[in-house]
């Protein structure tokens, strides 16, 4: 994305507080009716107003991810880094996901070894779990989700990973239908989605990558994610694109995703 000159960077953040003002009034307003406050409704009133209530939320969610964008693109993204257990806050977004995946009829687990604390934007970090941890319930219905936490310099040789110092190393692995290596790089760019043709069945405005993104790299961190792409029948690589993803789907084999991010237990941390 190009970017945001200092001005502009503030205008969105101006404008986008003044858009999510008023929703906030409008979603308790709605929780109100919906809760019988106002008298009892019936199940056309109910459906419609969830589906109210459900598109507010989406938007209040997209307003805050912009004003998050453009601040990191300002470089005026504040950070509070306080020493901590990575892997408690990666407990915390797994336990509030939890009951997504339980509908879904998913495990969703975490494994850490022993972590030293490292200093780090608590918040920050949470909405990092939060995203990858969203992403990978969106796009996986059979198996599940596990996030892996462990110190690089535990990595056994063979498998670590070139140019790693003394980091924490996080990956959170889906079963899902996995992500084509030529959109590796893709993703992480603003707006940026796999199926947002027609056929597009997942809520989302592709910002959630690159806010990732932007955070780990502001704690001196890299992220990146590995994974084959769904793999035909006949064990032939497909790719990929809006057209294949709905009606293809199903002669398609999932293979799993991995995100993974470091975390430096030296601090690093660049502003942005
Ligand atoms: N675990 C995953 N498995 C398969 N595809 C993924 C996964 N995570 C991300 N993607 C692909 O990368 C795209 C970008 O992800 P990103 O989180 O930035 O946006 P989003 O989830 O679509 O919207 P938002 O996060 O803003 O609500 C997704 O739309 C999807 O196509
Ligand atoms: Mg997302």
């Amino acid at each position: 994305m190009k970017k945001l000159t200092k001005v502009q960077a503030d205008f969105v953040t101006l404008m986008s507080h003044e858009l999510r003002t008023p929703l906030t009034p409008m979603q308790a307003q709605l929780e109100m009716v919906m809760g019988g406050f106002y008298g009892s409704l019936n199940a056309k009133q109910k459906r419609s107003l969830r589906m109210i209530l459900r598109n507010t939320v989406r938007l209040n969610h997209l307003i805050k991810e912009i004003i998050d964008l453009a601040r990191m693109d300002a470089g005026n993204m504040s950070y509070t880094c306080v020493s901590g257990d990575v892997a408690k806050v990666a407990r915390q977004a797994a336990s509030l996901l939890r009951p997504q995946a339980r509908q879904k009829g998913l495990y969703l687990r975490v494994r850490a070894g022993a972590l030293p604390e490292c200093a780090f934007d608590h918040e920050r970090m949470h909405q990092v779990f939060l995203n990858l941890l969203g992403n990978a319930l969106k796009y996986t219905d059979r198996g599940g989700i596990e996030i892996a936490l462990e110190r690089a310099s535990n990595v056994p040789q063979g498998k670590s990973i070139p140019g790693m110092g003394d980091d924490i190393l996080v990956r959170v692995s889906d079963t899902g239908i996995g992500i084509a290596p030529e959109h590796h790089a893709l993703i992480f760019e603003p707006f940026k989605q796999l199926d947002a043709g027609a056929h597009r069945v997942h809520e989302g405005s592709g910002l959630g990558l690159a806010i990732a993104k932007g955070i780990v790299q502001a704690h001196g961190g890299r992220i990146w994610v590995e994974s084959t792409g769904p793999v035909a029948a006949d064990n032939g690589v497909r790719i990929i694109s809006s057209v294949d993803m709905a009606p293809a789907a199903s002669t398609l084999q999932a293979t799993g995703t991995t995100f993974l991010f470091t975390i430096p237990l030296q601090s690093t941390r660049r502003r942005g």
